[in-house]
């Protein structure tokens, strides 16, 4: 038997530049606003993005295992609905890992991984390639929460490939879109449909959405016992130091996690314990004691409302599927 020559690299493309100069001009104006805030995606660096992972393991973080196993018990169903074939677009791909399990069930005939974090992309992309040889596979750099769209050079690349009509599947689990408002929210839903329409005809978003449930669910999965959110709400105050070049001081604010029912959401902020004057270069800003800094919203639906959404954003009625508890969903909306 002749030994294969590995597979070439998956191409990737950077459709995402850092812009320091923007990132620093946004903190700066959150950080004067009242009540002061500071967007979710300061969450995410190097600390970060691990500190999320061993949240989805603990045993008051529901939504991580929800979902997988939704996908475990629906798979045959999903199988059935959504088109086999597909080229997968995967937002906020991350570790690919949700993907991947999808694979067999779903068996694409193209994988374009998407994630504003592009070093780790690469690094697991390619990793993934080994294990998928004959999957065409393409990396995509991009802050999609600002505007989704694939651009000249993703659709040059689909067109000379293999699966140049299939359907496109667009897939967002994890809940993410709770983190944007419900203005929010429709618009990127309203850019994934125009993605899913503009290949061939079948495809559709799959899209995983935690539910409304009560407080003493919601709030502990915000708010564990080991202190685990804690430490990730606050590395975001290292992070902000690191890119802004101002002096928080983490011990200084206190973590809080609560059930907003009105706006049907989870609230992040950080709670200063003591009076503390922030500075960075060229401002400052004094906070009194029990002073918040909004951090992150995490949206809870209705299916119901979710689905009213869906449609609102173009996509036409498909399927539904939830765990025992009726705690998470998954959906899928044919473009
Ligand atoms: C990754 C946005 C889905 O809102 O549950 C987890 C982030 N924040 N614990 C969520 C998060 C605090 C998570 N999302």
């Amino acid at each position: 038997m002749p030994i294969q020559a590995p597979p070439p690299p998956p191409p990737f493309i950077q459709l995402h530049h850092e812009d320091r100069a923007a990132l620093r001009a946004e903190l700066v104006a959150g950080l004067l606003q009242i009540p002061a805030r500071i967007a979710p995606k300061f969450l995410y660096d190097a600390l970060g993005s691990r500190l999320f992972d061993a949240i989805t393991e603990l045993p008051e973080y529901y939504p991580t295992r929800t979902e997988a196993s939704i996908f475990r018990q629906h798979g045959a169903g999903m199988a059935r609905v959504v088109p086999h074939g597909a080229i997968l677009l995967d937002l906020g791909a991350g570790s690919c890992v949700k993907a991947a399990r999808l694979f067999p069930v779903l068996r694409p005939s193209a994988y374009v991984a998407i994630d504003i974090s592009v070093e780790y992309l690469r690094d697991t992309l390619q990793q993934l390639q080994k294990q998928h040889p004959a999957l065409a596979m393409m990396g995509l750099g991009m802050d999609f929460s600002a505007r989704f769209a694939l651009g000249a050079e993703v659709a040059d690349w689909l067109a000379d490939g293999p699966a140049a009509q299939a359907p496109r599947v667009v897939f967002y689990p994890g809940s993410s879109i709770g983190n944007f408002n419900p203005g929010e929210a429709l618009a990127l839903l309203q850019q994934a449909h125009a993605v899913c329409r503009s290949g061939g005809a079948g495809g559709g978003l799959l899209i995983g959405v935690d539910r409304l449930k009560p407080r003493a669910v919601l709030e502990p999965a915000y708010d564990d016992a080991l202190g685990v959110t804690a430490a990730f709400n606050r590395n975001l105050l290292l992070n902000v130091n690191r890119v802004l070049g101002a002096d928080f001081a983490p011990a200084a604010w206190q973590h809080v996690g609560l059930f907003n029912e009105q706006a049907s959401r989870i609230e992040m902020h950080l709670q200063a314990t003591t009076r503390q004057a922030v500075t960075w270069a060229g401002g400052e800003r004094v906070f009194e004691p029990g002073a918040r800094v909004h951090t992150e919203s995490s949206y809870k639906w209705q299916p119901e409302a979710f689905e009213a959404l869906l449609t609102q954003a173009g996509f036409a009625r498909g399927h539904h599927w939830t765990d025992a508890q009726g705690w998470f969903s998954v959906f899928w909306a044919p473009a």
